[in-house]
């Protein structure tokens, strides 16, 4: 069903093998997590921004399909490798966020898990989700933002302006998810904030979102 966009929307070669190595160190304390984003889930799904594939072990029996969108080349290979081993049937396809490969009206749930601090453009990514979605069809998402005190605020969007993106294969920490779904025009469902990792230091990544969103039925 999809069609192969292009190929390399983005090209982070050295962060795609940092955060591989990482996220895969730190799925012991953050599988739960992504565990509980996926329960409940069915039909057809599309992952936006994949990376390596770390959600994919997580979904339900009761997803028919996942397709899986990831436009970095490493992570996506990563990924292929991990949607051998699912226990679902997951499709790993090149494209970006902001032009979705793929029909109009497809899918029964979107997943976006720590990609909107790293897409190029928020709102293109919503509307593009809002797009692929059927009418009534549900988000979940997991994102880390904007947090904490006036101070801790300050840095982040300091550190966003000062390089932080540059180094960290596009990640943003002082972008407002529950905002950004807010303006798209999806409704808002319950969410939860989070400080992740739960022990040790503060950092600015540390202000997560879970929740749930909807295409308006209508
Ligand atoms: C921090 S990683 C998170 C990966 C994965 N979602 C997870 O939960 O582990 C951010 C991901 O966003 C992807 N990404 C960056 N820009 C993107 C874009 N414009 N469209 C889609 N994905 C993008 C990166 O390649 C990377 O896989």
């Amino acid at each position: 069903m999809p069609s192969r966009g292009s190929r390399d929307a983005v090209r982070h070669p050295v962060f795609a093998r940092c955060y591989a190595r990482f996220s895969a160190a730190a799925e012991p304390g953050f599988g739960p997590y992504r565990r509980k984003l996926l329960a409940g889930l069915s039909g057809r799904v599309v992952e936006i921004g994949a990376g390596n594939g770390l959600n994919f072990a997580h979904f339900p029996g009761t997803v028919s399909g996942v397709v899986a969108i990831e436009p970095e080349r490493t992570l996506r290979q990563l990924a292929v490798t991990a949607a051998a081993r699912a226990g679902v049937p997951v499709d790993v396809v090149p494209g970006a966020a902001e032009a979705l490969p793929v029909r109009s009206g497809a899918f029964d749930a979107a997943v976006l898990s720590l990609v909107l601090c790293s897409v190029r453009d928020v709102e293109r990514t919503l509307r593009e989700v809002r797009r692929v979605l059927r009418p009534g069809g549900e988000v979940r998402f997991l994102e880390h933002g904007l947090g904490g005190g006036p101070v801790m605020r300050r840095t982040q969007r300091t550190l966003d302006r000062a390089g932080w993106p540059l180094l960290f294969g596009g990640c943003h920490v002082s972008r407002e998810p529950v905002a950004a779904f807010r303006a798209a025009g999806l409704e808002l469902g319950p969410y939860r904030r989070l400080l992740l990792p739960e022990r040790g230091p503060v950092l600015p990544t540390s202000y997560f979102v879970q929740g749930t969103a909807w295409r308006p039925a209508g």
